[in-house]
Formats: C-alpha cells, sequence, structure tokens
C-alpha cells in the first residue's frame, strides 16, 4: 500500500482537485481508495462526494474516539472511499492543537494507515493537505510514502516553496526508518495560448525550476495546463459532474500516477 499527500506552500494551488482526480483515478484502476481531507482549515471533500448520513470526520480517529472504519465512508464509485474533514470551526481546534498532542495523533496516523493496510484492504491511501506549514500538515507528510507538491508558476510562491525543501522536506524524510518519503513537483494552472502551447518565457521558467528543485530532491511530477473548462465544471453540480471534471486533467494525472508509482 502507498500513502501520497498532495501539499504545497500556497493556498489554491489546486492540491484538492488533484487529490480528488488522483483518487478517482486510482480507484478506475481497481485500486481500492481511501482519500481523506486532512485540509481542517478549508475542507471540500464533501462538496465532491455528498455525505450519506452523518458520519464521524476523520480526526475522531486521531483522538481515540472512532475506529478507522467509523470515519470511513463509501462513495457512489466503486472502490473510492472517503474520510470528511470536520466543520471549520472544528477543525480549528485540531490545527491549534499543542506539539505533544499532535504527536499522538502522528502515532495514530501511522496505525490507522496499518489498520487500512491489513485490516480493509485498502491499496491507496491519498492525502488532501493543507496549505502550508502547520502541524496536521506536517503530520501529513510525515506519514506518507510519497508527496505532490502543488505549485503555480508564480514567482513568489516558487521561490519561497523552494526555500522548504531543506528546512521540511528534506527533514521529515526519515521519520519511520523504513520508508524513505519521494516527493515529486507538479505544476498546475500553467498558462497556455489558444493552440494549447506553454508561451516559451513560461516555459523556460518552468525548465528553469524543475532543474533546481531536481538538484534539491524533488523529482518532475506532471504539467497541468490552466484549463477554463475545469473551473466552470466545478461550477455546476460537481458532485454529479466529478468524472467530467477528471476527464479534462486526466492524461496529465496519468503522466504523474506514471512517475510516482
Ligand atoms: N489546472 C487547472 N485549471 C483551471 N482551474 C484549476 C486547475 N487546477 C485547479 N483549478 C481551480 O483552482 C481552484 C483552486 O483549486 P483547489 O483544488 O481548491 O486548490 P487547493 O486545494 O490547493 O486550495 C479551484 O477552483 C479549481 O477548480
Ligand atoms: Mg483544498
Amino acid at each position: 500500500m502507498t500513502t501520497i499527500t498532495i501539499h504545497s506552500f500556497k493556498g489554491g494551488t489546486g492540491k484538492s482537485l488533484i487529490a480528488v482526480a488522483l483518487a478517482h483515478s486510482f480507484s478506475k484502476d481497481g485500486e481500492k481508495v481511501l482519500l481523506i481531507d486532512g485540509d481542517y482549515g478549508a475542507p471540500c471533500l464533501e462538496s465532491f462526494f455528498p455525505k450519506k448520513g452523518d458520519p464521524k470526520p476523520f480526526p475522531e480517529f486521531l483522538k481515540a474516539k472512532a475506529k478507522l472504519k467509523e470515519v470511513v465512508s463509501e462513495t457512489i464509485f466503486p472502490n473510492l472511499y472517503v474520510s470528511y474533514a470536520p466543520p471549520p470551526s472544528f477543525g480549528e481546534e485540531i490545527i491549534r492543537a499543542d506539539v505533544a498532542t499532535h504527536g499522538r495523533y502522528l502515532k495514530r496516523l501511522l496505525e490507522g494507515i496499518e489498520v487500512a493496510r491489513d485490516k480493509m484492504g485498502f491499496d491507496k491511501i491519498v492525502i488532501d493537505n493543507s496549505s502550508g506549514i502547520t502541524l496536521p500538515a506536517i503530520n501529513h507528510l510525515s506519514c506518507s510514502d510519497k508527496s505532490v507538491i502543488a505549485l503555480r508558476p508564480v514567482r513568489y510562491g516558487v521561490e519561497s516553496t523552494y526555500s522548504l525543501i531543506d528546512t521540511i522536506y528534506k527533514k521529515l524524510r526519515y521519520l519511520d526508518s523504513g520508508s524513505v518519503r519521494k516527493d515529486f513537483l507538479l505544476w498546475n494552472q500553467v498558462p497556455i495560448n489558444k493552440d494549447s502551447i506553454i508561451d516559451p518565457r513560461v516555459g523556460d521558467y518552468l525548465a528553469h525550476w524543475t532543474q533546481k528543485f531536481g538538484e534539491a530532491g524533488i523529482s518532475y511530477g506532471a504539467t497541468i495546463p490552466y484549463i477554463s473548462d475545469v473551473v466552470t465544471a466545478m461550477i455546476a453540480d460537481i458532485s454529479q459532474d466529478l468524472p467530467a471534471i477528471v476527464q479534462q486533467i486526466q492524461t496529465y494525472i496519468d503522466d504523474l500516477k506514471e512517475r510516482i508509482v
């Protein structure tokens, strides 16, 4: 089983869209997938996967108030299961918890991953992380085998993400002595012209930074252009149109899958 966390330094880089698309794509391949909403400040899975009944949110498991299976819900898609975040007002309480509490949550996370693999038969866990360097975000990275770092080609976002490599991404690699996390760079919302060509100045910029990230140990994952139909589809009833939304970026998600798995 592989645990993959989708992270970024800045918000709005497409983490949630990519997490949903990746999880959906693995499930279509016949893998049993658990998609966890790990963004307690800005949860979103409910709008992709409407809740049936009143499922317990994932932090109930972290707090040892529920078993893993009690925080896992089926979706209308075969093989695809989700675990919801609490409403943001409750999520704040998790984010603000102290380091010792988050240390306990990390232990529960690692136990949960074992249960998901050994008892529930999951093949993949995909975590939609919060942006930035909050303690929950760090825990999610720490327990993962792989991470995907979503980046928009915006200078301050790129440079500040690069500056995090030494302080965050490298440090969290060796927590579990048995596994070494691999991090991948995903360019998202890259501007293209009407012929779907990336402007050469943008292309040069991406190539320059892809190389720099590569030298710093972050491998290249994929490049997703800015697709205005994604935005349009997201405004419509997304729970109905999820396959239609995901379809727009499927080839790029396939690219990413090939490199990370
Ligand atoms: N490649 C893309 N092309 C067009 N819109 C995108 C693309 N990726 C993400 N978006 C849009 O950008 C917004 C932010 O994406 P989201 O997945 O919510 O980011 P995050 O979870 O990182 O905050 C959403 O409206 C989403 O539909
Ligand atoms: Mg999000």
